[in-house]
């Protein structure tokens, strides 16, 4: 069969050095499976790119994006303090377009306590739950203003849009998954006691899909209640759905409840398959350890699993997961840098 065609994007910081360590796993899963070589294309974008180019995604670069199997993304983004570039302006110009372009309606974040790891939580119990975060939608959309900015009497918004459309696709995906599971458990996450108009469309659309799936057992928990019992029982949980921002706060939490954000994997699924999904690490470019060689690659590595299982292969996506957990239960807390946990990862491969 044909190659995987996939794009890769390294980005800043980290990124590109996460990615190189995914790359190679990738493409050692699929020789060890039998499978051809991919094909890669890498783009430069990101804050380094925008500050050496002035572009930050250009339509010509989203096209060419667009014709890939799948697309391998590190992480985008300049230290907090950096003045050089306006906040957000990557953030939103380039990987919120991509995810919103592509049609990312399924941002699919799971977390799990894998042996060999160590919780910061005494006392954690079995973990592993998938959060199903929307990401399309939500605040992240950019529906928002300032008027008499700089004055006392500045007012600000940042508008969530909800839409049948979307929150139905993400809800029928979590069932989905759910059902398709062991334990076929489902939660709602939000806060419909205060986001009454957006809460009640989640809450309504739940019940209607839920229906549909009679053997999922389903319940709701406000979003701030939701972070207690992550905390003090995260093992109860199987299966989260959740909007754009709910997501994203409750997924940096699931990381470092599960033993490091640099674990943490994630997928931007276009459900209908009407572009190419793309597989990025949960974490940032972490300025702080940018350039010392000491990122945790795994979560790029698992990311890029992610992507395997998403094109069809299986079987090297399987391997590819096999080879991380014997290396994190075999090195436990001494796992080594970031090129050596790549190499050891290739090694079982
Ligand atoms: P961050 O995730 O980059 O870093 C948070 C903390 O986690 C830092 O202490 C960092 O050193 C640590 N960390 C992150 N990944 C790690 C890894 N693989 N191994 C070991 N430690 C790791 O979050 P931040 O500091 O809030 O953001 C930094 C920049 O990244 C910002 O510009 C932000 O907008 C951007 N960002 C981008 C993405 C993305 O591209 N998907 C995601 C989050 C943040
Ligand atoms: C993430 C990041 C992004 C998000 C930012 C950088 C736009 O935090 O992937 O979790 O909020 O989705
Ligand atoms: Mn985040």
């Amino acid at each position: 069969s044909e190659p995987l065609d996939i794009a890769v994007i390294g980005g800043d910081g980290i990124g590109p050095e996460v990615t190189e360590q995914a790359v190679a796993v990738l493409e050692a899963a699929l020789a060890a499976e039998g499978r051809p070589a991919p094909r890669l294309t890498e783009y430069a974008l990101g804050a380094e790119h925008w500050l050496a180019t002035g572009e930050a995604l250009t339509d010509e670069t989203l096209e060419a994006l667009r014709g890939h199997d799948a697309i391998l993304f590190g992480a985008v983004g300049a230290a907090p303090g950096d003045t050089r570039i306006p906040s957000g302006l990557i953030e939103r110009g380039m990987l919120l377009k991509l995810r919103f372009a592509l049609d990312h309606g399924v941002n699919l974040r799971p977390a799990r306590l894998y042996p060999g790891t160590t919780s910061p939580l005494a006392d954690p119990g079995e973990v592993a739950f998938t959060v199903v975060r929307e990401g399309t939608e939500g605040p992240y959309v950019g529906n928002g203003g300032a008027i008499r900015t700089g004055t006392d009497h500045e007012i600000a918004t940042e508008v969530s849009v909800n839409t049948a459309h979307g929150v139905r696709r993400v809800v029928r995906d979590a069932f989905r998954r759910a059902a398709a599971g062991e334990r076929k458990r489902l939660t709602l996450v939000h806060k419909h006691n205060v986001l009454v108009h957006a809460g009640h469309l989640w809450r309504r659309t739940f019940e209607e899909v839920a229906a549909e799936f009679p053997e999922v057992t389903t319940d709701y928990m406000h979003v701030d209640a939701a972070t207690i019992f992550l905390t003090t029982d995260p093992a109860r949980f199987d299966v989260i759905v959740t909007d754009n921002l709910f997501g994203d706060i409750l997924t940096d939490l699931a990381g470092a409840i599960t033993g490091g954000i640099g674990l943490a994997a994630s997928a931007n699924i276009n459900v209908e398959r009407t572009a190419p999904s793309m597989f990025e690490p949960v974490h940032g470019s972490a300025p702080d350890i940018a350039g010392q060689g000491i990122a945790d690659p795994v979560a790029a590595i698992l990311s890029a699993g992610l992507l395997l299982e998403h094109v069809g292969e299986q079987g090297a996506a399987e391997r590819l997961t096999r080879a991380v957990w014997a290396h994190l239960a075999e090195r436990g807390a001494e796992r080594g840098s970031t090129a050596e946990v790549g190499a050891d990862v290739v090694a079982r491969l």
